[in-house]
C-alpha cells in the first residue's frame, strides 16, 4: 500500500517517477515561515473551538516551533515523496508529537493551505518592494537635487526636441516609480484576506472561526467565497504584473544609461565599480548592470503570461496546475527586488557631465518651438508660425548654423514680426525657464515639484 498521508485509499506505493515529477518542496520550502505561522494560528483556534485540547495545542505550538528552528539551522531534511512544504512539516509533526500533530489539519485542506501561505508571503515582498522603491525614489531626488539648473535635451524618437532640465527628466522616474508603489501597495490590500477556512473549496462543518484565525495572521479579514478562494490565483497575477511595470521602467532607465554612457552621447559616468571590462578589448568599460536589468525585464514579462496561461483555462476551483504558480512568481520576485536594489545603487554613484549635455542643447534647432511660441504670442495663428520656423529652419541647414545665429535681417525675412527680443527666446535658458506650465520643465516648476518630492521622501 501507499505510505502516504493521504495513502489510506491507494493499493500500491507511488511511482518514483511520479514522486519526481510531481514534488514542489525543491522550491516551495521557500514557504516554511508563512505555513508554520498558518497552523499555529489555525491550532489557536481549534483549541478556542474545543476541537484540541490545550494540552494538544501546547504540543502541537512546540513541535512547530522546534521544526522552524531546525529548518532556519539548515538540519531539517525537506523529503521529496512528501511533495510539498506542506506535508514535510505535518509529517515531522506527527514524527515529533504524536497524535496530536495527526490531529492539526482538522478543517483545513493544502488548498486553503497554499492560498494562505502565497498571500502571506506576497504580502511581505509587497511591503519589501514598496520599501525598495522609496530607496529608488530618493536616488532621483537626490540626483535632482544635485543638478537642479542644468539643462540637457529632451528627446522625442531619440531626435533632440526641447531643452529641459536634468532635474526634470530625473523627477519623470521617481512618478514612474510612484506609480509602481502605489500599485504594489494595492495589491497588498487586496489580497490580504484570509483563505483559512474554505477548505478543499466547500467551506467545513466543523465549528470553525475563520475571523479569529485572520486577526491572528494579521488580515484585514477573510475571503467571502470558499469556491472563488480556493482556485483564485488573481493576486500573484496581479504582483507580477506590478512587477513588471516596475521591471520594464527599469529597463527604460537602463536603455537610457546605456545609451548616455556611450561615447556617442557621453552625458554620464557610470562608476567603475557598477562595470566590468572586457577579455579581449583593454579600452573597455561596459554598462553591464542596466544592461542585464534591460535583459531581465524578458523574463518578468515571461513570467507574467506563464501566469495568464496557467490560469486561462482552468475550470473551479483548484486544480493541480495551480502548483506551476509559485515559480513565476518566486523568479519575478528574486529579479526584481535585486533590479530595483542594484539600480539604487548604481544610482548614487552616478556622474553627469552637465557640461557635454549643456552643449548637446546648443545644436538641433532645440528652440524652434519657442520661436513659434513667440510668434503666437505676437497673434501668429500656431499653424502659420510653424510654417514659418519651419523655413527658418529650412535656411539654416541650408547655410549649416543654428536659429540664434541668423541676422535680424535674415529673420524679417522670414516674418516682419520678428524683433531684437526673439534672441532672448531663442537661449536655453529662456527657452526651459518659460515652460512654467504645470507639470512643465521650468526652474521655477522643477523646483515646486523638487520640494515636494523632498518633503514626501522625508529629505530636507
Ligand atoms: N503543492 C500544492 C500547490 O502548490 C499545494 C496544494 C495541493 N493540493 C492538492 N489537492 N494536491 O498548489
Amino acid at each position: 500500500g501507499s505510505k502516504k498521508l493521504w495513502g489510506g485509499r491507494f493499493a500500491e506505493a507511488t511511482a518514483g517517477s511520479v514522486e519526481a515529477f510531481t514534488a514542489s518542496i525543491h522550491y516551495d520550502s521557500r514557504l516554511y515561515k508563512y505555513d508554520i505561522a498558518g497552523s499555529k494560528a489555525h491550532a489557536t483556534m481549534l483549541a478556542s473551538q474545543g476541537i484540541l485540547s490545550k494540552e494538544e495545542l501546547q504540543a502541537i505550538v512546540d513541535g512547530l516551533t522546534s521544526i522552524q528552528q531546525d529548518i532556519e539551522a539548515g538540519t531539517f531534511e525537506f523529503r521529496r515523496e512528501l511533495e510539498d512544504i506542506h506535508m514535510n512539516i505535518e509529517k515531522a509533526l506527527v514524527d515529533r508529537i504524536g497524535p496530536a500533530g495527526a490531529k492539526l489539519h482538522s478543517a483545513r485542506s493544502r488548498n486553503d493551505q497554499i492560498a494562505l501561505d502565497f498571500k502571506m508571503y506576497l504580502r511581505d515582498q509587497c511591503d519589501i518592494l514598496a520599501e525598495l522603491l522609496d530607496g529608488i525614489r530618493r536616488a532621483f531626488v537626490l540626483l535632482a537635487r544635485k543638478y537642479i539648473g542644468h539643462v540637457m535635451p529632451g528627446y522625442t524618437h531619440l531626435q533632440r526636441a526641447q531643452p529641459v532640465q536634468i532635474a526634470h527628466h530625473m523627477l519623470a522616474y521617481f512618478e514612474m516609480f510612484g506609480r509602481d508603489k502605489e500599485r504594489i501597495l494595492d495589491c497588498r490590500k487586496r489580497l490580504n484576506l484570509s483563505p483559512l477556512g474554505c477548505a478543499a473549496m466547500a467551506g467545513t462543518g466543523l465549528p470553525i472561526d475563520r475571523e479569529q484565525v485572520a486577526e491572528a495572521l494579521g488580515f484585514a479579514g477573510v475571503t467571502a467565497n470558499s469556491m472563488d478562494t480556493s482556485g483564485d490565483r488573481d493576486f500573484a497575477i496581479e504582483f507580477v504584473s506590478a512587477c513588471t511595470l516596475i521591471q520594464l521602467h527599469l529597463s527604460r532607465l537602463s536603455e537610457e544609461l546605456v545609451l548616455w554612457s556611450s561615447s556617442e552621447f557621453r552625458f554620464v559616468e557610470i562608476a567603475d565599480k557598477f562595470c566590468t571590462g572586457s577579455s579581449i578589448m583593454p579600452q573597455k568599460k561596459n554598462p553591464d548592470i542596466p544592461e542585464l536589468i534591460r535583459g531581465k525585464s524578458g523574463r518578468v514579462t515571461g513570467s507574467l503570461m506563464s501566469l495568464i496561461t496557467l490560469v486561462k483555462g482552468l475550470p473551479l476551483t483548484y486544480n493541480r496546475d495551480l502548483q506551476e504558480d509559485k515559480e513565476p512568481v518566486f523568479d519575478t520576485v528574486d529579479t526584481v527586488t535585486a533590479s530595483v536594489s542594484i539600480m539604487a545603487e548604481l544610482l548614487e554613484n552616478l556622474k553627469f557631465r552637465t557640461e557635454v549635455m549643456e552643449e548637446a542643447t546648443k545644436t538641433g534647432f532645440i528652440t524652434a518651438t519657442d520661436l513659434a511660441d513667440y510668434l503666437v504670442l505676437k497673434d501668429v495663428p500656431f499653424r502659420e508660425a510653424h510654417g514659418i520656423v519651419g523655413r527658418a529652419v529650412a535656411y539654416c541647414l541650408g547655410k549649416g548654423c543654428e536659429l540664434d545665429q541668423l541676422t535680424m535681417e535674415e529673420m524679417k525675412k522670414f516674418s516682419p514680426i520678428i524683433e531684437e527680443d526673439v534672441f532672448e527666446v531663442l537661449t536655453v535658458d529662456g527657452s526651459v525657464n518659460s515652460r512654467i506650465s504645470t507639470g512643465g520643465t521650468g526652474l521655477a516648476r522643477v523646483e515646486e515639484a523638487l520640494e515636494k518630492a523632498e518633503k514626501l521622501m522625508g529629505i530636507s
